[in-house]
C-alpha cells in the first residue's frame, strides 16, 4: 500500500466540513490522480461538540492545533479557520517551521504575511499553497503561475468577491433590499465570518494583492490598494446604471502603470456587453492579459463550501504527487517591491451620484464645483425621491482627470445640501 498524505485539518466550518465530505466522497478517485491516498488524520475546531453534518469519529480531535506543527503523524496542515492574525498565523508560522506543508483557504492571512511565510515554506523546502484563497472553485492561481508562467501579464481585474456578486445581481435582477440579501449570501455560507470585509471592499483587496504579485512578480502590497466597497450604493443606482446600459460590478483591478503598481477594488459602471457585466450571483471571473496568450478569463463559483473545498483538495493532490512548486511565480527573493502608480493621473468616466436636499440652487451648487475643478459633464439625472425632502442627482462625467473628480467633490463637503457622501464609480473601459 502507497503511503498516504496524512494530513491535519484546522478549521471545521463551511470550507472545512466541505473538505472532508469531499474526501469522503472523493477519495479512491483522488488516491488514483494523486497516486497516493490522502488521508485526515486529525481535526480541530473550537467547539467539539458542534454538529457539523459530517462524520468526525474517524479522526483524532486534538484541543490545540498548535500541536499539529510537531506531530510527526502529520505531513501536511489545511487551515481553513480565517483572521489574518491570531491562530491562523500562530499556525502558519509553527507547522512551516517545523517542516509541515501549508494549504490555507485564508486570503487574509496570505495578503498580509504572504511574503514572510512563503520565505519560510521555501526556505524549508515544504508546500504553501492558496488555491481557495482566490475566487473559490477556480484553479487561477495555478492558471497565472503555471499555465500564463510565459507571459508578461499587463493587468489583472476582476470580480472576486462573491458575496458582492450576489449581493448587486440579486438587486439588480429581483429589487431586493441590501441587507435581505446579504442576510441569505451570509445563510449560503459565502460571507467571511465579519461580513464587512465583503461588503466594504476589503476581501476583494486581499484577493488582488495575490493576483496582482503572482502576475507582476511584485512584492504583496495590502496597503497600496485603493478600496471602496458597494455598503452605499442604491437601488437607485443600479437603475441609473441599467438606464445608460451599464451593470454594476465590484471589481478588483491591478497593472502596471509606467513601471509602477496600480491596484483598486471599486464599485464600476461595467458596459453591458462586456462579459464581467454577465457574471451572476456568487460567480466570480478574473481576468488576465498576458502579452503572449492576449486575454485569458477564468470564471466559476467564488464561494461555498463544495467550490473552496475542490481547490484545497486540488493543492493537496499536487503536494501528495511531490509537486510543491513556488508559492508565487518565481522564488520570493525574486520578487522586487514595486511603487504605487498614483489613481490621480488616471482618466476616464466617473458615475457621481449626490443625495441632496429639495432645496433652489443645490443643482447650480454641484454643477459650479464641476466646472471649477474642470469636470465637465456628459449627462445628469435628478429623479427618485430618497425620502421626504430629498432628491438623487447621478451624473455621467466627460473624459476627467480623477483627481479633478476628487477636487470637485472636496469643494462640495461642507455645503448643507448635501444628505451624506457622494458615490463615485468608475466607467470601465479599456484603458483600465
Ligand atoms: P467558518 O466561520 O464557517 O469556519 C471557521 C472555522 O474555524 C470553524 O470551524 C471555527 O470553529 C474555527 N475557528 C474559528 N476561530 C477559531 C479559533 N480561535 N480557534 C480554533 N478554531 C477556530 O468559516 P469558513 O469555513 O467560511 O472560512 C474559513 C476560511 O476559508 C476563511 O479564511 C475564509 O476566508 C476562507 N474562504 C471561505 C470561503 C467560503 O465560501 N466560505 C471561500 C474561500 C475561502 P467552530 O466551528 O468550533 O466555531
Ligand atoms: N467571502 C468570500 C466571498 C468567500 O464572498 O467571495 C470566498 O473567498
Amino acid at each position: 500500500m502507497t503511503t498516504p498524505l496524512r494530513i491535519a485539518l484546522a478549521g471545521l466550518g463551511t470550507v472545512g466540513s466541505g473538505v472532508i465530505r469531499l474526501i469522503n466522497e472523493n477519495g479512491a478517485m483522488i488516491a488514483q490522480r494523486a497516486g497516493r491516498p490522502i488521508s485526515i488524520v486529525a481535526v480541530s475546531a473550537r467547539d467539539r461538540a458542534r454538529d457539523r453534518g459530517v462524520d468526525l469519529s474517524p479522526y483524532k480531535w486534538v484541543d490545540d492545533m498548535g500541536d499539529f506543527g510537531s506531530d510527526p503523524d502529520i505531513d501536511c496542515v489545511v487551515e481553513m479557520i480565517g483572521g489574518s492574525e491570531g491562530p491562523a498565523l500562530d499556525l502558519a508560522r509553527t507547522s512551516l517551521k517545523q517542516g509541515k506543508s501549508f494549504v490555507t483557504a485564508n486570503k487574509a492571512m496570505v495578503a498580509h504575511h504572504g511574503m514572510e511565510l512563503a520565505d519560510l515554506a521555501e526556505t524549508k523546502g515544504v508546500a504553501l499553497k492558496y488555491e481557495a484563497a482566490v475566487a473559490g472553485g477556480i484553479p487561477v492561481i495555478k492558471g497565472l503561475r503555471d499555465g500564463a508562467a510565459a507571459n508578461r501579464i499587463e493587468r489583472v481585474y476582476g470580480i472576486l468577491n462573491g458575496t458582492s456578486n450576489y449581493i448587486l445581481t440579486t438587486m439588480e435582477k429581483h429589487g431586493s433590499a441590501f441587507d435581505a440579501v446579504l442576510k441569505d449570501a451570509q445563510d449560503l455560507g459565502y460571507a467571511e465570518a465579519d461580513p464587512s470585509f465583503d461588503i466594504d471592499g476589503v476581501d476583494a483587496a486581499h484577493k488582488l494583492t495575490i493576483l496582482a504579485a503572482l502576475s507582476f512578480g511584485t512584492a504583496i502590497d495590502f496597503e497600496g490598494v485603493e478600496i471602496a466597497g458597494i455598503r452605499n450604493i442604491m437601488a437607485a443606482d443600479i437603475g441609473q446604471a441599467k438606464a445608460l446600459g451599464y451593470r454594476i460590478r465590484l471589481l478588483g483591478m491591478a497593472r502596471i502603470d509606467g513601471g509602477k503598481l496600480f491596484q483598486r477594488v471599486n464599485p464600476y459602471l461595467v458596459p453591458e456587453n462586456h462579459p464581467l457585466a454577465h457574471i451572476d450571483g456568487s460567480t466570480n471571473a478574473v481576468v488576465a492579459e498576458g502579452n503572449f496568450s492576449g486575454r485569458l478569463m477564468f470564471q466559476g463559483a467564488g464561494a461555498g463550501d463544495g467550490p473552496t473545498a475542490s481547490a484545497i483538495v486540488a493543492d493537496l493532490i499536487d503536494i501528495a504527487r511531490g509537486d510543491c512548486g513556488t508559492v508565487f511565480s518565481m522564488p520570493i527573493g525574486q520578487m522586487g517591491k514595486s511603487a504605487r502608480a498614483e489613481s490621480g493621473n488616471r482618466t476616464g468616466k466617473s458615475y457621481v451620484r449626490f443625495v441632496v436636499t429639495d432645496k433652489p440652487g443645490v443643482l447650480a451648487e454641484i454643477t459650479a464645483a464641476m466646472r471649477d475643478a474642470q469636470v465637465s459633464i456628459e449627462s445628469l439625472i435628478q429623479t427618485e425621491k430618497a425620502e421626504e425632502g430629498s432628491v438623487l442627482i447621478s451624473m455621467v462625467t466627460h473624459q476627467s482627470m480623477e483627481r479633478d473628480v476628487v477636487q470637485s467633490l472636496d469643494k462640495l463637503s461642507n455645503s448643507s445640501s448635501l444628505q451624506g457622501a457622494p458615490v463615485v464609480m468608475h466607467l470601465l473601459s479599456d484603458e483600465d
